[in-house]
């Protein structure tokens, strides 16, 4: 058991299994670089508040910035055996200047840091996930103008109605990737960040951190960083992690319908796309197969990503103010979904820039008359004054006549 940032008023030993059960480090690791942002702007807060001087911030701060550097250069790795990624950074920090470390914690609760932490961690990654859609949009675009006027069948029921122009049917997906992006850029800039919250009361020294985020801020961009309005929604809401899930459920199921649409047209019975190999498996028994196993993992993926905000949903009800521990467990959830809609969303543009037509199917296909039943029908009311219920009927009899 690593160094504990609680502990006085224990006079036993805490039970290892449960600590081993309580412990989040396995998983809030993935959020060092923003629990060393929180550090870094409450330290400056500290030394504006005259409690640690200048020389103990400066030292605090080169310390946070060395471990932050480690971060970003994928060296840093977390203490198996320390209970959380706060305790985690406090003792690494100790471990390069000694005591002063413990001056970190003053006035300051693991149940802001969480929250600030969560917010920046979902301010970087919302962005990202719009850059990764903004990236597949491209890429659809650019399928769509290589088959600019190539008409193929267009289903519903999963039946043959009308043709309708290639472009078109990539259009609808990229009508939705387009309003998944919007949603997606209007909550990172919607997202408060906020910071000095305490344990649930505020903070002595809130008056200290205007200065410090400034400081902090200074040459980034975007990022809304405010003191708390309300210490106590802070350390006990998770809206935005619940607004955020919500946007990925909807990305999710339009990669889901997406990844259906090309597993139902990449087999032999439709056969009218070629699915770039890159993107698929073969079986260890039929040397034959090419399996569409990225969107059949797509799809199945949709359980898990709408399974998430399900039970962050479900794990909030209920929960009296302020905060309660069972709010650890949005952390898995949040990072799953945000981490499997990333890949999607990165490997699908990838797929679909590779994905080829099979022309000679498609024109098969189009030579089917019935798709041209509605046009057949409108040309008898235009040209024969009739009502259009009389030419759907005169069109549909003919139909019949010939199964
Ligand atoms: N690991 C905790 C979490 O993720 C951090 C906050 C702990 N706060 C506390 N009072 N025990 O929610």
């Amino acid at each position: 058991m690593a160094k504990k940032l609680w502990g006085g008023r224990f006079k036993k030993e805490t039970d290892k299994e449960f600590f081993e059960f309580q412990k989040s480090i396995q998983y809030d690791y993935k959020l060092a670089e923003f629990d060393i942002a929180h550090s870094l702007i409450h330290t400056s807060a500290l030394a504006n508040a005259k409690i640690i001087s200048g020389k103990e911030k400066s030292k605090l701060h080169k310390a946070l910035k060395k471990i932050e550097s480690d971060i970003k250069k994928g060296i840093y790795h977390y203490d198996a055996q320390a209970e959380d990624i706060h305790t985690d950074i406090q003792n690494k920090v100790q471990n390069l200047i000694g005591s002063l470390a413990l001056k970190m914690h003053t006035l300051r609760s693991r149940n802001d840091q969480v929250a600030f932490d969560e917010k920046m961690y979902c301010h970087f990654n919302a962005g990202k996930i719009a850059q990764f859609l903004q990236d597949l949009i491209l890429s659809v675009r650019l399928l769509k103008s290589k088959y600019k006027n190539v008409k193929i069948v267009g289903y519903t029921h999963t039946q043959r109605a009308q043709k309708v122009l290639f472009s078109d049917y990539l259009g609808a997906y990229e009508c939705m990737f387009e309003r998944d992006k919007k949603k997606i850029e209007a909550f990172v800039k919607g997202l408060d960040i906020h910071i000095g919250a305490g344990a649930l009361a505020g903070s002595s020294i809130a008056g200290n951190y205007a200065s410090a985020i400034k400081e902090y801020l200074k040459g980034k961009k975007g990022l809304k960083i405010q003191i708390s309005v309300n210490t106590l929604d802070d350390v006990s809401s998770r809206d935005f992690i619940i607004d955020l899930l919500n946007i990925l459920i909807l990305i999710q199921l339009h990669l889901s319908r997406l990844a259906e649409d090309m597993i139902l047209y990449s087999t032999k019975e439709f056969n009218f796309i070629n699915l770039p190999e890159e993107f698929c498996t073969g079986s260890s028994l039929m040397p034959h197969k090419k399996n569409p196993d990225f969107l059949e993992l797509v799809r199945g993926y949709t359980g898990r990503v709408y399974g998430n905000l399900s039970a962050i949903l479900t794990m909030m009800k209920g929960l009296p103010l302020t905060y309660n521990r069972d709010m650890q467990l949005d952390k898995e959830p949040l990072f799953s979904s945000v981490e499997i809609v990333s890949s999607e969303l990165k490997i699908m543009a990838n797929l679909i820039k590779a994905l080829e037509l099979n022309m000679t199917a498609i024109e098969q296909a189009l030579e089917d008359e019935e798709l041209d039943a509605v046009e057949e029908a409108e040309e008898m009311v235009r040209e024969h004054g009739i009502s259009f219920s009389r030419a759907h009927e005169i069109v549909g009899k003919r139909i019949a006549r010939k199964k």
